[in-house]
């Protein structure tokens, strides 16, 4: 008994260390596809992931004390996910083919005019209707984590050529490390990113506005009365978009700024310093009250920062907590909104024989 004891104790700490995969139901969508939730486990941290939307379920990470707490908005189950009003303000979840704001739904690409479906007032928002937030994907375990797959068919929402998307979501050391892949056999247009709601103080645990946080970026792009890019990159120098150093989450959100007013407080795109396509800090967060630090490393151009300034207190998530007015925050790495109809800004085309390759390291710890 004592050997079995021992030989279990022993399994679990190597686990722990090299990294534990478990694999459970999570039940069925509305039309009974069945849903997986994939168990990443590196020491005290562990993260949950779906196969429906590639969503991060849960996330759970140490605080300087080492007390454990679940730092990711969501839901207990399938429903807050896929019922009625599926997830609403996409918690967690893969955002694709494009991430944030076409304007207009339309683009030209090719000598041809596409039209993708217009969900936010004008605009398309994160893919569409039926964003890839809304699939369930085709999964495998890997070494430390899972891989997603999802194949989307051509003149999907509206956009060109058929699209498979490769998500690796890997937990090592104090990492979790999302890999994004995709081809195409027609030229099109793609962002992918990961739509995780912060709230380092544990989800469900008051507003952000404490949170100190820094952006590497000296420029932002400004938006439209429709939060459309305007194409203009302005220094943010001066301004309550100054994140260079730390700064308090609420130290500048209500100033009378003609960009804040347009978003409620912070919902626009960063333009990241340092060499676009190298791994490099974009973003620190730290949370005074539990010490946790959460540090974003992205190779794309850009970030969007949105301080949940559209959460009202309308969604109960999970454990019932009510999630109100800017209690949770979102590092969203990725091209910049709307590029398909800016030129000038990065270009978000993929032709056939091209592989769109990006990675973002969300890096955990506490002082
Ligand atoms: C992004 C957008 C926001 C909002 C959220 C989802 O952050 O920029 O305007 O749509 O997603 O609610």
């Amino acid at each position: 008994m004592r050997v079995f004891t021992l030989v279990l104790a022993l399994l679990t700490i190597v686990g722990e260390i090299e990294g534990q995969v478990t694999k459970d139901s999570f039940g069925k969508t509305a039309d009974g596809t069945p849903v997986d939730i994939y168990t990443l486990k590196s020491g005290p941290i562990e993260a949950r992931i779906l196969t429906y939307g590639g969503i991060i379920q849960s996330l759970k990470i140490p605080d300087k004390s080492g007390k454990s707490a679940d730092v990711v908005l969501g839901f207990d189950s399938i429903d807050g996910y896929a019922g009625v009003k599926p997830n609403p303000a996409y918690f967690g979840a893969l955002i694709g083919r494009y991430g944030n704001r076409i304007g207009g739904g339309k683009f030209a690409l090719g000598g041809h005019t596409w039209h993708t479906p217009v969900n936010e007032g004008v605009n398309t928002l994160h893919g569409g209707t039926q964003g890839f937030d809304k699939r369930v994907w085709k999964a495998r375990e890997i070494p430390h984590g899972v891989e997603l797959t999802l194949v989307s068919p051509d003149g999907d929402q509206g956009f060109p050529g058929t699209l498979t998307a490769v998500v690796r979501y890997t937990l090592a050391g104090k990492e979790l490390k999302i890999d994004y892949s995709a081809t195409t056999d027609k030229d099109t247009v793609v962002n992918l990113t990961n739509h995780s709601y912060f709230n380092l103080a544990g989800q469900g645990k008051g507003d952000i506005l404490q949170n100190q946080v820094k952006i590497n970026a000296s420029r932002y792009t400004p938006v439209d009365e429709h939060l459309i890019p305007t194409g203009e990159l302005a220094p943010v120098e001066g301004t309550p978009f100054d994140f260079r150093k730390p700064t308090a989450v609420g130290a500048r959100i209500n100033d009378d700024h003609e960009q804040l007013k347009r978003a409620k407080g912070y919902d626009h795109n960063w333009v990241l310093e340092g060499g676009r396509g190298t791994l490099r800090e974009a973003a620190e967060v730290y949370e005074p009250s539990s010490g946790r630090v959460l540090t974003v490393l992205t190779d794309q151009p850009g970030v969007q920062f949105y301080t949940g300034n559209f959460l009202d207190g309308t969604i109960t998530g999970k454990e019932g907590k009510v999630y109100g007015h800017r209690t949770a925050l979102c590092l969203e790495t990725q091209h910049f909104p709307d590029s398909p109809n800016h030129p000038a800004f990065p270009s978000t085309e993929l032709k056939p024989g091209e592989t769109y390759h990006t990675v973002t390291v969300f890096r955990f710890s506490a002082r």
